[in-house]
């Protein structure tokens, strides 16, 4: 009789269906690898009446989770249905009952994946959640197999398609932010409420998950700095072009001297950067290692069979250690304990609006001066009647040092707005 492994899919959405499609339609190539056929043997929705693109034996699909949970024939429960809750309960109670896991839940992982992880390991069962980071980019498995003796040093990374496509649209067409904001909502790219994408929480889950990985230390999500895109602007992103700079939403990882920096910000980026050229939807990570050098990762963030082939993947290299008959006790990486710092030393770009008239100039760097801050260059941009536009570009700093010069800078009689601050990597390749 030919061995099979049984597995259930929670959530049956976007990559619920992909997931579905790539076991069915790629069935007999799997089978090849694994050793066995992997089988479905129910699917949990929210509401069975629903149509779905998709065809499957209404006898698989169930609306009672303990239907999956308490079936003791099932060997890997995958959870697609996102979000806290029940998501949590439903990963807690198949690890309990002896059921190995894939997710693809990253504000589950990022928030709670120390202690799933830990019960898991306490198990010897399996947990997987590659599709968790960047959708269809292999990123999480290169982290742990292919880079495991490396040294990572630096990670930047594009983890969000939404704001990409959002500066991408302003960059080449010139359009606003709430604009290109509709334009991404119009696609299906962005959601009605795009909070989670353009602050920037999508992207520090993601950040506070591969740093964690990467550097194998656990990056609480609080440690994790975040700033979205919702105040850039179309002058910041012409004064970048003239610059020779893209602004991109970049989740930045490093470790500095032991002590790990980790954040999610718009950055003023070297137009000839690797990261500067990845447009539209897709995502990107940088990475920096010891060993290696420089690569790079890019591919679709998201999509239902890009997401359902990463999640497929977590489900074959389990399936495999199910048919040894092997136990997993080595899911979580993070063997160190490495303080994540409160402050980075960065460079920024200042776009402030004066009055015209002489000795402001002075007057500004005088007051960065006294806060250690230290000038690279000044543009003044625009001249309208009694105001000027001024664009100052920073040395590297302490962040708390800038936020104080700011302050003081705002407290001039002179001064009428500062316009706009954003975290410039000029030299782009650490
Ligand atoms: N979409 C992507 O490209 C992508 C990429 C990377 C990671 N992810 C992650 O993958 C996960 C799934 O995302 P998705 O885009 O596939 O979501 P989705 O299209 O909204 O699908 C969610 C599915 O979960 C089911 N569901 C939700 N709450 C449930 C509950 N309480 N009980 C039973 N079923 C429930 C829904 O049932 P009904 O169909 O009956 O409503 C639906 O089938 C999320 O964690 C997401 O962050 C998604």
């Amino acid at each position: 009789m030919s061995k099979e492994v049984k597995i259930a899919i929670m959530g049956f959405g976007t990559v619920g269906t992909g997931t579905y499609k790539i076991l069915k339609d790629n069935g007999e190539l799997i089978k090849n690898q694994v050793g066995a056929d992997i089988v479905v043997e129910k699917i949990l929705v929210r509401d069975r009446n629903k149509k779905r693109n998709i065809e499957v034996s209404d006898d698989l699909i169930t609306i009672n989770a303990d239907d999956i949970l308490e079936d003791p024939s099932i060997d890997i429960v995958v959870e697609l249905m996102g979000g806290q809750e029940p998501a949590y309960s439903y990963i807690m109670k198949a690890l309990d009952n002896g059921k190995h896991v894939v997710t693809a839940n990253k504000e589950l992982i990022a928030k709670r994946g120390r202690e799933i992880l830990a019960k898991a390991d306490s198990k010897g069962l399996g947990l997987c959640f590659e599709a968790s980071v960047c959708g269809g980019i292999p990123i999480i498995r290169a982290f742990k197999t292919s880079l495991a003796g490396d040294k990572i040093k630096r990670i930047m990374g594009i983890v969000n398609g939404t704001t990409n496509y959002i500066l991408t649209k302003m960059a080449q067409e010139g359009s606003d932010y709430k604009e290109a904001l509709g334009q991404a909502q119009d696609k299906g790219y962005a959601e009605a409420d795009p909070t989670a994408d353009v602050e920037g929480f999508d992207a520090a889950y993601k950040m506070a998950i591969l740093s964690s990985i990467g550097f194998h230390s656990k990056v609480d999500i609080d440690k994790v700095k975040r700033e979205g895109i919702s105040k850039i602007t179309k002058t910041d992103i012409e004064y970048g072009k003239e610059l020779g700079w893209t602004i991109k939403l970049l989740g930045i990882a490093q470790d500095v001297d032991g002590k790990l920096e980790v954040g999610v910000s718009p950055v003023m980026l070297p137009k000839e950067h690797p990261l500067a050229l990845v447009n539209g939807v897709n995502n990107a990570v940088f990475v920096n290692s010891e060993a290696v050098g420089e690569l790079m990762f890019y591919g679709p963030g998201a999509g239902q069979m890009a997401t359902g082939n990463s999640v497929a993947a977590d489900i074959m290299d389990i399936a495999k250690e199910v048919v040894l008959g092997n136990a997993m006790k080595t899911n979580c990486s993070c063997f160190e304990d490495k303080i994540v710092a409160e402050e980075s030393r960065v460079s920024y770009y200042t776009r402030i609006s004066v009055v015209n008239k002489p000795g402001v100039l002075a007057q500004i760097a005088s007051v960065f001066g006294n806060f250690g801050v230290s000038i690279e260059s000044v543009l003044q941009k625009k001249t309208e009647g009694d105001r000027a536009e001024i664009v100052w570009i920073t040395s590297k700093v302490e962040e708390s040092s800038f936020r104080k010069a700011i302050t003081s800078v705002k407290s001039l009689d002179v001064v009428k707005e500062v316009s706009s601050i954003i975290r410039v990597e000029a030299n782009g390749y650490c």
